[in-house]
């Protein structure tokens, strides 16, 4: 299978298990589920889930529920976009190439189904069918230390918001991109692990190459904003300069971002030694994340 037949099929699976895990537009009270539906069937890469399933594949062949848990992290993902592009965030008129939730529900519906797919993924991750409990213990503890305000993904967001009236350190710099981007990715790799069973060493391995492709996939978002259009992007580019945010190629200039980027995806490629041809999807992908065009 090329990579390119294999992330399709990754999202395929995802988008099925999103289909079986979010109640249907006939529930009430619907609007809820058609504004949660339209962002999480809106298009999306997949890489959180993706990677996760991939991490778990690394560690057993077949690791029975795991798309579940992935799907978890694609909830929380879609949620964090949705209020990212707020008008009292980053204020975005399109995502995924289509208006962005607020645009089309109005500000108080694109909360409501952001606060609904944050709940959602919880809710999924505490009623897992065969979990032990040991287990999805550390799954919550994984999937929120992430998504929080220490050192995750609320934290991140704050001081990407505060850091637009701020210089533009290289200390801050990381702070933001490891916390608003870096966390969840790096927890896509260990939940996966964790659920697989892994042990000690293999849990570690992961999570080094986590946080080496969270963070060069948030330095690649960053330089796509100042490179692609918006029509490849399926959202707004430019808006990074013109709101002064603090991103690589502001601190670096572009040159220096796509080193650092490579870099990145190559420390991340070298922490999968231990496990010898397992790991090939993992290669390509750290691969794909640098030279990515959307
Ligand atoms: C965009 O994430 C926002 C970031 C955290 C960089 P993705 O590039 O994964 O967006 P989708 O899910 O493919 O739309
Ligand atoms: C978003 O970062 C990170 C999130 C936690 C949503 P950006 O603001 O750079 O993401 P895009 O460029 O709008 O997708
Ligand atoms: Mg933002
Ligand atoms: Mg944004
Ligand atoms: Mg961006």
């Amino acid at each position: 299978m090329t990579l390119a037949e294999y992330l399709a099929a990754g999202q395929a699976r995802v988008e099925a298990e999103l289909d079986r895990l979010c109640p249907p537009e006939t529930e009430q009270p619907s609007t809820i589920f058609r504004a949660m539906r339209y962002s999480l069937f809106a298009g999306g890469k997949r890489i959180r889930p993706i990677l996760c399933m991939e991490a778990a594949r690394t560690i057993h062949d077949d690791v029975p529920g795991i798309e579940t848990v992935a799907s978890t992290l694609e909830m929380i993902h879609t949620y964090s976009l949705i209020h990212d592009d707020l008008p009292s965030l980053d204020n975005d008129d399109y995502r995924r190439g289509k208006l962005t939730n607020h645009r089309v529900f109005g500000e108080a519906m694109a909360i409501l189904a952001g606060d609904a797919l944050l709940t959602l993924a919880f809710q999924t991750l505490g009623s897992l069918p065969g979990a032990k409990p040991d287990a999805q213990v550390r799954l919550l503890a994984e999937l929120s230390s992430a998504a929080g305000a220490h050192q995750g993904m609320i934290g991140g967001q704050v001081a990407d918001i505060e850091g637009e009236k701020q210089p533009p350190t290289r200390d801050l710099l990381e702070y933001i991109h490891r916390a608003k981007t870096g966390a969840l990715l790096r927890a896509s790799l260990r939940m996966g692990a964790i659920w697989a069973a892994a042990s000690d060493a293999q849990l570690a391995a992961l999570t080094a190459y986590g946080e080496h492709v969270g963070l060069a996939f948030q330095i690649v978002d960053d330089i796509l904003d100042v490179e692609e259009s918006s029509a490849a992007l399926g959202k707004t580019a430019g808006k990074d300069a013109h709101q002064g945010k603090i991103t690589f190629p502001a601190v670096y200039g572009l040159d220096v971002s796509r080193q650092m980027a490579q870099a990145e995806s190559e420390s991340a490629r070298a922490a999968l030694s231990p496990f010898g041809g397992r790991a090939e999807r993992l290669r390509e992908i750290a691969g794909m994340i640098v030279s990515r065009k959307s």
